[in-house]
């Protein structure tokens, strides 16, 4: 049975529903009602899903769900050893990182990694400088590099480059970028400016253009001498990463500030892929799940109008109602609502609530757990951020629920999503009476800290599976794997394969 979204019934029960109150609950039961994801609307989300995912490896364009090939068509195995480099690029902060792997016994022997944001004002000028930025900051890490770090005479150094957009693959290191999705993940302190006018001038920029060949540009620019051996989705590299450990990972979902999963396909099953077919007879594909619609999501009043203000109208709808990015932006507008029709916070509304994505999704997170009798954290919080001073304990309950309303339906909808890759697959049940083990690689900000959220996606999939089947499929989290995972696709498809003489 589904822990989540119980707490809803608790709040309308005890309510009076005079005045204010009562259209307070009718918003909070109409949200319920539109946001509900009983397990036969699961269903048909999965199967909605499978269908999609059929369309989309069939053709190019077949499909809102593009079903990229990754070129990606043999996984970590283990034995992989070297040093390579690897590059994270996917919100207003990169990672550079280096490891050392050592092989089947040795693993990962030696990791360093360094964060660096990009100063916004990069944001508004050429996408030149954006790269020359990363590849400066890339070169003054390579300048830090330790004796651990021996690169045999002779060689190159290579790195792995993680791109967490969606970037059409012309080969396994290299791409274009096809459009941009999701605004950089910003930090608290970042002014709101920064995801409405510096994101879309930044990405507008390079859409279009081959995101290696920018790199490797800029690299020479700055005097790099550096080969971009993969480029790589942030779900790619999560798989890559997953695999490398335990090799009965079939598929990696990241619920971030966006939301994506990529998997391992059969590449028989894959009829938009003329090339050729791989000894391994696989090829991982970057779904790009977080553009998937259907008629069967459930969507409400609020949905739509975030969707219509958003950077990307019409784009990415599944992506707006489960991932990090959009959830505290939901619930904002929920109690905008309120507060506009039913004076939830008093006579007049807060003007804090009325600034787009003032709520984010980790102060969400952090009210919906809030355990305290008096509900401390979820006054103090409103507090802070909307500056409503006192809260009564009826009306933060009501803040708990919508919490629990909005998270519940993208946890379980996630859970719906990974649902019909398994179908896809043939491992949602055990076939002729054997059980296969099919482990998913999870990662994100929204699955590591937001521990309802991780829950109920958990136990709605269970569900799904039934008990037959539940016990065989396993989610594990992938910490850190992409960036990983892009230097351990970058060693295993090294320009040094061949060469024996270590
Ligand atoms: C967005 C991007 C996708 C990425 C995901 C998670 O959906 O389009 O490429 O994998 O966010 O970072």
């Amino acid at each position: 049975a589904a822990v989540c979204a119980a707490s809803v019934y608790i709040v309308r029960r005890r309510m009076q529903s005079s005045g204010k109150w009562a259209r307070v609950i009718e918003i909070l039961r109409v949200l319920e009602e539109d946001c509900a994801t009983p397990i036969a609307k699961l269903r048909q989300v999965a199967d909605a899903m499978t269908v999609e995912m059929h369309a989309g490896l069939a053709s190019e364009g077949g499909s809102k769900l593009k079903m990229l090939i990754s070129y990606v068509d043999n996984l970590p195995s283990g034995e992989e050893h070297g040093f390579f480099y690897a590059l994270d690029l996917g919100g207003t902060n990169f990672r550079v990182m280096r490891v050392l792997l050592g092989g089947k016994e040795g693993r990962v022997v030696k990791q360093e990694a360094k964060e660096v944001s990009i100063p916004p004002h990069l944001m508004t000028s050429g996408s030149d400088e954006l790269f020359n930025f990363i590849a400066e900051a890339l070169a003054n890490f390579v300048a830090t590099e330790g004796e651990d770090f021996h690169l045999p005479e002779g060689r190159q150094r290579e790195l792995g480059f993680t791109f967490s957009f969606p970037v059409k693959q012309t080969s396994l290191s290299s791409g274009t970028l096809i459009k941009w999705t999701k605004g950089f993940s910003i930090e608290d302190t970042v002014e709101l400016d920064y995801l409405f006018h510096f994101i879309p001038n930044l990405l507008h920029k390079i859409v279009g253009q081959d995101v290696v060949g920018e790199l490797v540009k800029a690299m020479e620019r700055v005097g790099l001498d550096m080969n971009v051996t993969a480029l790589v989705n942030d779900t790619v590299g999560t798989l890559a990463g997953g695999r490398y450990y335990n090799p009965d990972v079939v598929a990696a979902v990241i619920l971030g500030t966006g939301t994506n999963a990529a998997y391992v396909e059969r590449a028989h099953a894959i009829p938009k892929w003329h090339g050729l077919l791989p000894k391994s007879g696989e090829m991982v594909i970057n779904m790009e799940w977080g553009n998937f619609r259907s008629s069967h999501l459930p969507l409400t009043e609020y949905d739509h109008l975030l969707d219509f203000d958003s950077l990307n109208p019409g784009e990415q709808i599944l992506e707006k109602i489960i991932s990090g990015m959009y959830l505290g932006e939901i619930l904002r507008r929920v109690l905008l609502k309120m507060a506009d029709e039913a004076a939830f916070f008093g006579d007049s509304v807060p003007p804090k609530l009325r600034i787009p994505f003032i709520i984010r999704t980790p102060n969400m997170s952090a009210m919906h757990s809030d355990t305290s009798p008096d509900l401390k954290v979820v006054g103090s919080k409103l507090k802070d951020i909307l500056e409503v001073p006192t809260t009564s304990l009826k009306m933060r309950k009501v803040v708990v629920s919508l919490c629990d309303i909005i998270a519940s339906r993208g946890a379980r909808l996630s859970a719906a999503g990974i649902y019909g890759i398994l179908k896809k697959l043939g491992r949602d049940a055990p076939k002729d009476g054997e059980t296969q083990k099919s482990v998913i690689a999870m990662d994100g900000g929204l699955f590591e800290h937001y521990t309802q959220f991780s829950e109920c996606m958990e136990s709605s999939l269970k569900e799904l599976l039934g008990d037959e089947a539940s016990g065989s499929v396993e989610v594990i989290h992938s910490n850190d794997g992409s960036g990983v995972g892009a230097a351990l696709l970058a060693a295993s498809h090294s320009q040094y394969l061949d060469d024996v003489s270590e």
